[in-house]
């Protein structure tokens, strides 16, 4: 394998083959919402295709979403100056098990390296409960940002850049909601307390992009998932008709919508979460950045009660957002007892 540590090589059937797709993930244009001049049926325009993309794709791109341009950049190049950085200065924010934000480069997925360094960040920073110094104490579910020195306005535009995404975030949770026959605000309340995060990804070139992937196949475990990137390709998603995987082809400025596992158990499985990986390429980096809108840590999530009839039974028992979140983030550290959590 030269020189890859054997740790990142995917298993045959992971790999990626030459994609020859040529179908894109449907393309949804918001403005009807954000130049407040439509009329009554583009809005409900707007909705069926949110609730089509959602049953029939799981993914989507939305254009024209009126989220601030000059935001997105700022935050770009600040992103791009910290990964930039040697290994020791990135390891100066360097996660650990206990405290679940900050600068990692050893992410497992399925058990296989992926071929990346992340930074993470919480959106909603809590100030009540001191985080536990035991890994397993799953009942503490505060953490905290690790802000690095360099570059010195890193924080300012990711602080700016979280509001905005959550706005976007909480515009797009209207839409399913209406798409899924319920009030509009039904899901804000789940919000409320938020423990929404993002990630800044950064994708080296690699050597050997056919054995090795950025991010192995998952499915997202939050609410809703709003991806930028930057311009070069390597999202691919699993078409659920027929389990080819599609790649992603982004528009200018768009972001990248998918249903994560929360809304599947809301919606009783009418939308699901849908796998995805990240491929790579052996000369250029890629840099993607998803916002993780999630619920308060304290929320039990289970299907939504006025989606439910004798012939919709719920498909799946409820469980505490905030241990399954913890879990998952510390599963690169620990060994953790995940008996309870049912997903
Ligand atoms: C991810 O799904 O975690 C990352 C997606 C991407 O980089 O496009
Ligand atoms: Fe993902």
């Amino acid at each position: 394998m030269g020189e890859i540590d054997e740790a990142f090589i995917q298993t045959e059937e992971n790999r990626s083959k030459v994609c020859m797709i040529e179908e894109g993930i449907p393309v949804i244009d918001l403005s009807p919402l954000v130049c407040g001049s439509s009329s009554e049926p583009c809005f409900e325009e707007v909705v069926r295709q949110i609730g089509s993309a959602c049953r029939e794709w799981g993914f989507f791109q939305v254009i024209n979403h009126g989220s601030s341009v000059e935001s997105r950049q700022k935050m770009e190049e600040e992103a791009r100056k910290f990964f930039q950085q040697s290994k020791e200065q990135k390891n100066e924010v360097r996660r650990d098990a206990v405290h679940v934000m900050g600068y990692f480069d050893s992410e497992l997925t399925r058990n296989v390296r992926d071929w990346k360094e992340v930074f993470d960040y919480t959106v909603e920073e809590p100030t009540l409960v001191p985080a536990s110094p035991d890994p397993h104490d799953l009942t503490i579910t505060h953490w905290y940002n690790k802000w690095p020195q360099y570059p010195p306005h890193l924080r300012e535009a990711l602080e700016e850049y979280g509001k905005q995404m959550e706005e976007l975030a909480l515009k797009l949770m209207e839409l399913i909601a209406l798409s899924l026959g319920l009030a509009p605000k039904r899901f804000h309340g789940f919000f409320k307390d938020q423990t929404s995060w993002i990630r800044l990804n950064f994708y080296p070139p690699c050597p050997s992009p056919h054995l090795v992937l950025g991010c192995g196949r998952h499915k997202d475990s939050g609410a809703l998932t709003v991806l930028a990137q930057d311009d070069v390709c390597g999202l691919e998603v699993k078409r659920k008709s027929d389990g080819q995987w599609v790649r992603v082809i982004p528009a200018p400025n768009a972001y990248i919508i998918n249903v994560g596992a929360v809304i599947e158990v809301w919606s009783n499985e009418t939308y699901e979460s849908v796998e995805h990986r990240v491929i790579l390429n052996s000369e250029k980096e890629r840099l993607s950045y998803p916002f993780f809108l999630t619920p308060a840590h304290y929320t039990m999530v289970q299907p939504l009660e006025e989606l439910l009839n004798n012939q919709n039974p719920p498909k799946y028992r409820p469980y505490n957002w905030g241990k399954f979140f913890l879990t998952r983030k510390r599963s690169n550290f620990v060994n953790l007892n995940v008996e309870n959590i049912q997903i």
